[in-house]
Order: structure tokens, then C-alpha cells, then sequence
């Protein structure tokens, strides 16, 4: 496979175009479920298409990477043939360890060449040799002496060529790649209208990690991924119950009669406060360190968003409103095939897919 270029990355400078007509599709490989979300251009705004997830077990996805690629592989062709696919080119996430944000200050008298300067300048700051990664970058701004503000990302060669192959050998075409961080900020920017005065802490709560974006003034000005997840709450349950894992999570869900025994409501405020305090220390390093607008609100996504009392749990915590981040704002959707309850349930998980699909249909 040929590796991709810059601008693959279209999620910081959207140089990529294609054919897939008036359709955008994301999909959101996350370490407990594999998540498409196809969305049609309706006038000047989406409408869902369709929206599909497939469960992962715990093998095949581990510290983000594909460690079982035959069953991602198979679950994205079962979402394929379950969803008829208006169009096949996806725009795909990564998370984790293999990503690398910075936000750079350098000094850049001319544009000529600003790539090659930027990912030579690049190179002091990544973990990896340069060779092992594929970098995108956007400019945040310029001054006339040349002081540029950069937002650089860069993603490991190798994990990200296994997200794509497995994508391609489905049959998907993965025009674009995009971080979970930036798919929380377009589907907030799509669905929440924006303050110059104040910043916004978005927060997607996996199964394996919190990642968490400030927004302010369409900039993700501070982004967190911590090792915190829906599936800390899971084994807690399994561990205390002496359940299998998957008994554990469908208690958790409330697949079993609906009531939750008193350990598990005590086990989910337990984690919900571990949560919050993550939550916490992240804004206040962030409104500590930066002397850009503070945070005004929080909102929550991510499976793990549902856990009941959450939304409230943060809030106290934080000293910040905090709601469940609603995808479905703006986004319309035909209540003949979705319903509202449908539609409600599936937001907090959508989110990212959505973000994703948005961004494969800015092009
Ligand atoms: N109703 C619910 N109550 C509590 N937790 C829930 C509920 N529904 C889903 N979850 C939890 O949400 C998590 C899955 O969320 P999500 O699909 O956003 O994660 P992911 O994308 O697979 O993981 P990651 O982003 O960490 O790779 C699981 O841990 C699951 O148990
Ligand atoms: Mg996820």
C-alpha cells in the first residue's frame, strides 16, 4: 500500500476531493465497537442515512491497535452489508499513542517551502524518527514578521497502515484520516453555536480512554487522551460480582431486566467521580497554562457518557454546566425510519462517526 501523503490528514487542511457524491461516511474503529454513520448533504445541512455498530471483543483492538485485523475486518463488512452504502469512500480516526498533537511557535520568514521547514522543525519533537510517521499541519495564524502558530499532528506509519488495510479489504476506500479530537470539535462546531468568548470542553468517554478537546474559536487549543474508560467500570463490576466480562458489561447496560444492583449503582458513581476528577485536572491545567478564553462548559460523548448520573457527577465536580453532547442539533433525520428514542440513544456513541462524516463531506 502506498503511504499516504499530506494531506490524507484532511481533517487539518482538507486538500483531498472525491466522487462520493452527496453522501459522507465515518467510521469509528473504537477498541469495544467498530461505528459507521453515513450522512446525505439535505440543502445546507446532513441528514442521517444510516447508522451502524458491531461489537468488538476485548482481543481485537488493545492500546488502540488492531491486534485481531481479520475480525475488524469482517465486522466492517457486516456493517457494509447490513447498511446500503450510498458511498464508499470513508473518512477513518485514530487515537491513542500512535497520534501525536503539538502546537508549535516558529519562526518561518518565507512560505516557500513552509512543509519542508514545519516537518524538519517537527522532527525535535516526536518520539518516533520521522521516517516511522506521517505528519499533517495547520496554521493557526501568522504574524507579518513571520511568527507562525502551528497545529501539527503526526500519526505512526504503521498502526495507521493497518487501520487502512483492513478499511480497503472490506472494500471501503479510506480517503481521508482523521484523530478523535478533531471529529469531537466538527460534530460540536455542526451542532453548537460558537462564543469567541468563552472555550467549551469536549469529552468523548470510550471504552479504553477519555479524550478530551478544548475548543475555542473553531481551534482545539488543548487536547488530553487518558486511560480511563467505560471498560475500568466493566471489570470493577466482573471483579466485585465475580461475573464473566461480557455478564459484567450487560449489567452495566442494563441488559439484564433493566435494574441495577445497589454494588453496580455504588461501582458507577465510584467511576463517575474518577471520571470527573480526570475531567478536572485537565481544565484546570488547561485554564491554568493558557491565557486563552476559559472553559464555560462541558459536554460529554462517548458511549461511557451513559452512564446514568454522569452528566451531573462532572458538574459538581468541575464547577461547569455539563450536558450530553447532542449530534442530532442539527443534524435531521427522517422520523419514518429513525425515531426519536432511536435517535437519542444512538447520539453519544455517534458522535464521533458523525464528526468523522462531516469531515469527509467538507471537501
Ligand atoms: N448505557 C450505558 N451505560 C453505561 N456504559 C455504557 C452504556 N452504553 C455503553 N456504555 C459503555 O460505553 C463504552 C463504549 O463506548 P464507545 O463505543 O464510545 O467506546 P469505543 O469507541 O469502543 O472505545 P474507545 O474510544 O475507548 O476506543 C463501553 O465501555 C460500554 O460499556
Ligand atoms: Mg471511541
Amino acid at each position: 500500500m502506498a503511504g499516504p501523503k499530506r494531506g490524507l490528514f484532511s481533517g487539518l487542511s482538507g486538500l483531498f476531493s472525491f466522487g462520493g457524491g452527496n453522501a459522507a461516511v465515518g467510521l469509528s474503529i473504537g477498541s469495544s465497537s467498530i461505528k459507521l454513520v453515513e450522512l446525505q448533504r439535505s440543502g445546507k445541512s446532513w441528514k442521517l442515512l444510516h447508522f451502524g455498530t458491531v461489537q468488538l471483543t476485548e482481543d481485537v483492538i488493545v492500546n488502540h491497535e488492531i491486534i485481531n485485523q481479520l475480525a475488524v475486518n469482517e465486522s466492517i463488512k457486516t456493517l457494509i452489508n447490513q447498511l446500503r452504502l450510498k458511498s464508499k469512500n470513508v473518512c477513518i480516526s485514530l487515537s491513542g499513542t500512535a497520534v501525536i498533537i503539538k502546537r508549535m511557535s516558529m519562526d518561518i520568514p518565507n512560505t516557500k517551502d513552509l512543509q519542508d521547514q514545519i516537518f524538519w522543525e517537527a522532527e525535535q519533537y516526536l518520539p518516533f524518527d520521522a521516517s516511522e510517521v506521517v505528519m499533517d499541519f495547520q496554521i493557526l495564524s501568522r504574524s507579518k514578521e513571520g511568527r507562525t502558530d502551528i497545529l501539527l499532528v503526526a500519526v505512526k506509519k504503521s498502526i495507521l497502515e493497518v487501520y487502512m488495510s483492513c478499511v480497503e479489504a472490506a472494500g471501503l476506500v479510506p480517503k481521508f484520516v482523521d484523530v478523535d479530537f478533531f471529529a469531537l470539535q466538527n460534530v460540536f462546531e455542526a451542532n453548537y453555536p460558537s462564543n469567541p468568548s468563552e472555550a467549551v470542553a469536549l469529552v468523548d468517554i470510550g471504552a479504553s480512554s477519555t479524550k478530551l478537546v478544548i475548543s475555542h474559536a473553531g481551534i482545539p487549543v488543548f487536547t488530553k487522551e487518558s486511560l480511563i474508560g467505560g471498560t475500568n467500570l466493566t471489570t470493577e463490576i466482573q471483579r466485585q460480582l465475580n461475573l464473566s466480562f461480557t455478564d459484567a458489561e450487560s449489567l452495566k447496560i442494563g441488559g439484564v431486566g433493566g435494574g441495577l444492583p445497589q454494588e453496580v449503582s455504588d461501582l458507577m458513581h465510584i467511576m463517575s467521580e474518577n471520571f470527573a476528577g480526570e475531567i478536572k485536572k485537565s481544565i484546570d491545567f488547561y485554564n491554568a497554562s493558557s491565557s486563552g478564553a476559559p472553559v464555560s462548559y462541558i459536554l460529554l460523548a462517548g458511549g461511557s457518557s451513559k452512564i446514568p448520573g454522569l452528566p451531573k457527577v462532572v458538574e459538581d465536580h468541575a464547577g461547569l454546566p455539563t450536558q450530553v453532547l447532542n449530534p442530532f442539533n442539527s443534524i435531521t433525520f427522517d422520523p419514518a425510519i429513525f425515531t426519536n428514542e432511536y435517535v437519542a440513544a444512538i447520539g453519544p456513541v455517534a458522535a464521533v462517526p458523525i464528526g468523522l462524516a462531516l469531515r469527509a463531506g467538507s471537501s
